[in-house]
């Protein structure tokens, strides 16, 4: 699992690289700080896409476009969100934020161009019928949008401390970080022709797992070290471990892994990879 798991990451590693390739010294510098940005990370979301890929036999040459473009557009979320009107941060990645090294106003141009590479990748992609890049082309887009990513840092940002409640913590969440990382899940169920009950199934565990995977987040920003997290950490920043305190997050954690869990009792074997899987992530450091 872990050997599949970095294969997975090496292979998303050298499509996004060959992906970023640009020949036009006008526009160099841009090219650069999208591919900066690009590089790196733990590529749980393409892994995700993988392995949900697995459960209905989807060929790999299926999934690869659609991965990269998910992990294109996460990228591009996480320059804005180190930006300094936004979370104000320096590291990711173990590097210097997008912005400290380019720019400001690269930075954003740079995640812009990255939204559109991922949205191109899916649109074009020569192994997906049309209905099929449809289909996750509208997943995906709005994931990112006002039901989803954009919505979820709005109210990340703008909400004042006194009026967080668990209510809109959970919309957070959910929307800034479980929408896109459960798109992973079901775009993979759309192109792998899930039928009603494993789509339901698919989507229960991406939704559940998504929320998990932030209270983990939320954890390192409270209790994590810059350098083993490699990004700048907010331990006094509101967030779900805030309101609700450690322990009661750790159940919450807890609740949530093993209600994501249930959900692929359906596929029997067939899902022991997302079982690793979601046991790593809610056991991750970093
Ligand atoms: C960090 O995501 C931002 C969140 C939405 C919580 P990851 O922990 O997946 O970051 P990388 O891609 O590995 O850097
Ligand atoms: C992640 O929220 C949401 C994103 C869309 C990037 P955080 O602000 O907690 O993410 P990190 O901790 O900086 O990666
Ligand atoms: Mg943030
Ligand atoms: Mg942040
Ligand atoms: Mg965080």
């Amino acid at each position: 699992m872990k050997e599949r798991m970095q294969k997975i990451k090496r292979l998303i590693d050298e499509e996004i690289d060959k992906r970023l390739q640009n020949d036009n010294p006008l526009i160099e510098a841009l090219y650069k700080s999208a591919a900066y940005s690009a590089a790196g990370g733990k590529r749980i979301r393409a892994i995700f896409v993988f392995l949900t890929g697995d459960l209905f036999d989807v060929p790999e040459e299926k999934l690869i476009n659609s991965a990269c473009a998910i992990e294109l557009i996460h990228a591009a979320s996480l320059i804005m969100d180190d930006l300094p009107y936004m979370d104000d941060s320096q590291l990711r990645r173990g590097k210097p934020a997008n912005h400290v090294v380019f720019g400001q106003d690269v930075a954003l141009l740079a995640s812009i161009g990255l939204i559109s590479e991922g949205m191109q990748l899916i649109l074009n992609d020569g192994k997906l019928t049309c209905d099929e890049r449809l289909k996750v082309g509208g997943v995906l887009s709005s994931s990112f949008g006002f039901n989803g990513l954009a919505a979820g840092q709005f109210v990340d940002l703008k909400i004042k401390d006194k009026h967080v409640n668990f209510e809109i913590i959970e919309f957070i969440n959910q929307k800034k970080t479980a929408a896109l990382f459960s798109a992973a899940g079901r775009v993979a169920a759309i192109i792998g022709h899930a039928d009603e009950q494993g789509t339901k199934a698919i989507k229960n565990f991406s939704d559940d797992i998504g929320f998990a995977f932030q209270i983990v987040d939320d954890i390192l920003d409270v209790m994590g070290e810059e350098k083993i997290v490699g990004k700048t950490v907010e331990h006094d920043k509101m967030n779900f471990v805030k309101l609700v305190g450690i322990e009661e997050a750790k159940k919450y954690l807890k609740e949530y892994h093993q209600k994501a869990e249930k959900a692929l009792e359906m596929f029997g074997n067939k899902a022991d990879g997302l079982k690793e899987f979601s046991q790593y992530l809610i056991e991750r450091v970093r």
